[in-house]
């Protein structure tokens, strides 16, 4: 086999509970991640001339400026250094990339490229690792990364490497605003620090979404969604207070910042009603986009 095509999800928090900074400088974490449709594709390979070792091909949908990038997420590369040191052989891989999630936008897009970028390089090789040394190689590379293979919905506790599925029993609707500019992930949890010298240590807990996602009921999700890093974006990205509420003028059943932003999510109830809020959105904003949740995490899409 000489190429793997694997899609992996952008994720969003339903719920984003943040403790007091730890020891260790990370945050702990009760959050509930849903993976929703909009994805990256990377293209695994076995290195050749035109694409030698650890190079990446970056390829991107209309509405991702890939200038940030500058010449590839070393996210991909470092992936593989984990998995290689796990193995302890040499995998030699080099990556095609087609981004569509957006860059440093809260939805864990390189999280997404770099679990997808595990799974290709685990088949070229045929490496079949488990799925617990995959989620245990996936959060040595990022907090982020357990949950972009596992994907549906999860609750994620720790850093918010720790995920485990939870019952999900809706199709649920999110329209979708990315910002020009992403936001720095390491800056949105300083700001959280600044504004909440008192923190307690154990995040606020995800019960409401949890018992939210059983009924299936947009409005009682609508109602239930929280993320405590919110405020600190908003506080750094004040257009972005503005945009929620344009957006619940124009009927989304709420609005909130995805993860450490700044992209921004509103809850529709249906695929109409997110098209109707596509619309209005449009004459203000370059890029509105729809996507749908929960969805399947990183897994192979050719060959079959
Ligand atoms: O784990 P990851 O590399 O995605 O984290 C990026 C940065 O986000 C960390 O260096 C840290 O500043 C911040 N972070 C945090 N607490 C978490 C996750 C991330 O403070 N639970």
């Amino acid at each position: 086999m000489t190429a793997v095509t694997v899609r992996a999800p952008a994720k969003i928090n339903l719920h984003l509970g943040v403790g007091a900074t730890r020891e260790d400088g990370f945050h702990p974490l009760d959050t509930v991640y849903q993976a929703v449709s909009l994805y990256d594709d990377v293209v695994a390979m076995r290195p050749r001339r035109t694409a030698p070792e650890g190079s990446i091909e970056l390829n991107a949908a209309d509405h991702i400026d890939l200038a940030p990038l500058d010449g590839g997420p070393n996210i991909i590369n470092a992936a593989v250094e984990v998995l290689a040191r796990h193995h302890e052989r040499p995998l030699p891989a080099s990556a095609r990339l087609f981004k569509a999630i957006p860059l440093a936008g809260g939805m864990a897009g390189g999280s997404a490229d770099a679990a997808a970028m595990l799974v290709g390089v685990d088949r070229l090789y045929d490496l079949k690792t488990s799925d617990a040394d995959m989620l245990a190689i996936a959060a040595e590379i990022g907090s982020d990364v357990p949950f972009a293979l596992v994907g549906g919905t999860a609750r994620g506790v720790g850093r918010g490497e720790l995920v485990t599925p939870v019952a999900d029993g809706g199709s649920w609707w999110w329209v979708v605003v990315p910002s020009r500019t992403g936001l720095s992930t390491p800056e949105v949890y300083r700001h959280f620090d600044r504004l909440h010298p008192d923190a307690a240590t154990t995040p606020r807990p995800a019960d409401e979404v949890l018992a939210a996602l059983a009924t299936g009921e947009p409005l009682r999700l609508a109602r239930a969604l929280h993320n405590d890093l919110e405020e600190a974006a908003i506080d750094l990205r004040p257009e972005l207070g503005t945009l929620i509420e344009r957006g619940l003028a124009a009927g989304a059943l709420r609005g909130l910042v995805s993860g450490s932003g700044p992209t921004v999510l509103f809850l529709v109830d249906d695929l109409d009603a997110a098209n109707e809020l596509t619309g209005e959105l449009r004459s203000v904003e370059d890029v509105v986009l729809i996507a749908h949740g929960p969805v399947a995490g990183a897994h192979v899409v050719l060959p079959l």
